[in-house]
């Protein structure tokens, strides 16, 4: 009877471990094979960008995502950043146009491009089965456009003057698009960027002159009564001025 008892116990214990090992197995193996697509909430956008700035996604910033490139698109890869994060067995090719490498079955830096002119059939094949498991795993973050190369002359005309041409720097050779942030928009700066804020304007104040102040159209058209009034003083002391240069001549 007791034995019984001991029986049932066990079997009943058997039940729990396997059915908890069955669902462990389970659970790991979709989530291997069926990862979330999307496993950030906000859906990465960088749009047009060279190989360059895509190199900045390649896991080491904790704050951006990491991008990999297929023939020039550009997949978010951050739900497996176990493979292309640092430490990943495919770090190096995050932040990468990796087409010729995945085609060739290589990992290798080198092999990080988008040569694929001397790629035997088979290998573009095996590159193209790594283009569709992409576009079935991985949501689209982007496109990889080539550099621009601008004379100074060229880079005058990206002044902001003609909306909606961006806005263009440079600064040792380097072009930058600036347009998203030459606005005066502060209300998503944080606390660290209110700071270097503050730092510049005490450098600008320091170095350079102050001559006025932005205004908004509707007080451009109806300019404040002190302003009217220092309007008026500087007209009067003009005319004085004229009258004393009339004397003189006189
Ligand atoms: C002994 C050889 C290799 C073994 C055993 C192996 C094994 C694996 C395994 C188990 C995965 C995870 C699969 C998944 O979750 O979908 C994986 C992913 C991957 N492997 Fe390999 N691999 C090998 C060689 C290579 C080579 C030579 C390349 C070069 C291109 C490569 C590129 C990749 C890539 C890019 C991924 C990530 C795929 C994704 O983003 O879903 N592997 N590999």
């Amino acid at each position: 009877m007791g034995f019984g008892i001991v029986q049932i116990l066990c079997t009943a214990l058997l039940v729990i471990v396997v059915t908890w090992l069955l669902f462990f197995v389970v659970r790991s193996l979709l989530m291997i094979f069926f990862p979330k697509k999307q496993g950030r909430q906000l859906k990465v956008d960088v749009g047009n960008i060279t190989l360059e700035e895509l190199s900045k996604y390649d896991g080491r910033d904790p704050y951006r995502p990491i991008l990999v490139a297929l023939k020039g698109i550009i997949y978010d890869v951050s739900s497996q950043a176990n493979f292309y994060g640092p430490g990943g067995g495919y770090s190096i090719f995050g932040g990468k146009e990796v087409s010729r490498a995945l085609g060739k079955m290589a990992i290798a830096e080198e092999e990080c491009n988008d040569q694929l002119d001397d790629l035997t059939e088979k290998e573009l094949e095996t590159l193209q089965k790594w283009i569709d498991k992409f576009e079935n795993k991985y949501p689209v973050a982007g496109k990889v456009v080539p550099e621009l190369k601008l004379t100074l002359d060229e880079l005058a005309a990206f002044d902001g003057t003609q909306r909606p041409t961006p806005i263009y720097l440079a600064i040792r050779g380097i072009i930058f698009d600036v347009t998203r942030d030459c606005n005066d928009d502060l209300s998503d700066c944080s606390l660290a960027e209110m700071d270097a804020l503050r730092d510049w304007m005490a450098q600008f104040y320091g170095k350079y002159k102050v001559v006025g102040r932005v205004v908004s159209s509707a007080e451009r058209l109806e300019p404040a009564a002190g302003a009217v009034e220092a309007e008026d003083d500087v007209e009067q002391e003009e005319e004085a001025d004229a009258s004393t240069d009339k004397n003189k001549d006189d």
